[in-house]
């Protein structure tokens, strides 16, 4: 039971809390803009990392996606276009305000009522949840028995989206936070291993460098968030996730490995009938 356990509504609602932290995010990649000014964090520039990785993995476990789907803690629903034709309705939620959401909500006190939802996703939310585990017994209530819950948590990843980070998941942390909601666990997949964080790792000490020169320059934007730099800089990591991902098999059978040094975790897990 949860403190939103008697929520009168499936359809979105705007919760009391609408304004959240008051962060708004242009649709432009995923560049942030805070109180107008840019949000100069060179870990922005690492944000298109994991999404590649993270989409990879999507389609792997894409059977999993049927009827009626919550997106929790959309942002700026990076993989709508892939999950949209696999169910029937998609109601995509975030604690910030930004565009094309379907409502403001809070993983962690989801205004839907009980086993409302066939699919949950969340992917790099529930580190910016002070409290993970009422995320997973908000989504374990919304899931209807049987439904599924695809969740994805950095593991090997710097502060971002501060002050709103507060938490990193081993493989084993992720299984028992799903386990303790009353969730079966299906599989927990590591987002790559050492080669990819190290490069990942480089990637962030090349954006400080170059802001670092943009500041010396006096330039009013961090040189790493410029769109075209920032594409260029990630994409030889892109290009290797996808040949990494393409060369292990398509679809079934992928082994995206146990990896107990990684930038992240996945998992599928579903509520017992
Ligand atoms: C790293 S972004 C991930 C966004 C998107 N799921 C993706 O994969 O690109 C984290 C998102 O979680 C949202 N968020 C933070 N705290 C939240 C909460 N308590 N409930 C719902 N969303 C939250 C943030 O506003 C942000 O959009």
């Amino acid at each position: 039971m949860t403190e939103t356990t008697n929520a009168t509504t499936d359809a979105p609602t705007q919760p009391a809390e609408a304004t959240a932290n008051g962060r708004v995010r242009h649709r432009q990649g995923k560049a942030r803009i805070r109180d107008g000014v840019p949000y100069s964090d060179p870990t922005s520039t690492l944000s298109l990392l994991p999404g590649a990785a993270i989409g990879e993995w999507l389609a792997d476990v894409g059977d999993v996606f049927t009827g009626r789907l919550l997106d929790a803690g959309a942002g700026n629903q990076p993989y709508r276009d892939w999950y949209e034709p696999k169910v029937d309705q998609v109601v995509a939620v975030d604690a910030a305000p930004i565009e094309g959401l379907s409502a403001l909500a809070f993983a962690n006190r989801l205004p839907f009522r009980d086993a409302s939802f066939d699919t949950v996703l969340s992917t790099q939310v529930w580190e910016h949840v002070d409290d993970a585990g009422a995320a997973a017994r908000e989504t374990f209530r919304v899931l209807r028995p049987g439904g599924h819950l695809i969740v994805t948590v950095p593991f090997f990843y710097p502060t971002h989206e501060a002050p709103y980070d507060y938490a990193r998941f081993t493989r084993y942390g992720l299984a028992a936070v799903l386990r303790n909601a009353g969730f079966e666990v299906e599989r927990v997949d590591a987002q790559g291993g050492p080669l990819l964080l190290g490069s990942h790792m480089g990637v962030l000490a090349l954006s400080q460098a170059l802001n670092a020169l943009g500041r010396l320059l006096r330039l009013k934007r961090p040189l790493s968030l410029l769109p075209g730099l920032r594409h260029l800089l990630c994409l030889p990591q892109q290009l290797a996730i996808a040949v990494r991902y393409r060369l292990r098999g398509t679809r079934r059978g992928i082994r995206f490995g146990s990896g107990l040094v990684s930038l992240g975790y996945f998992a599928v897990a579903r509520k017992p009938d």
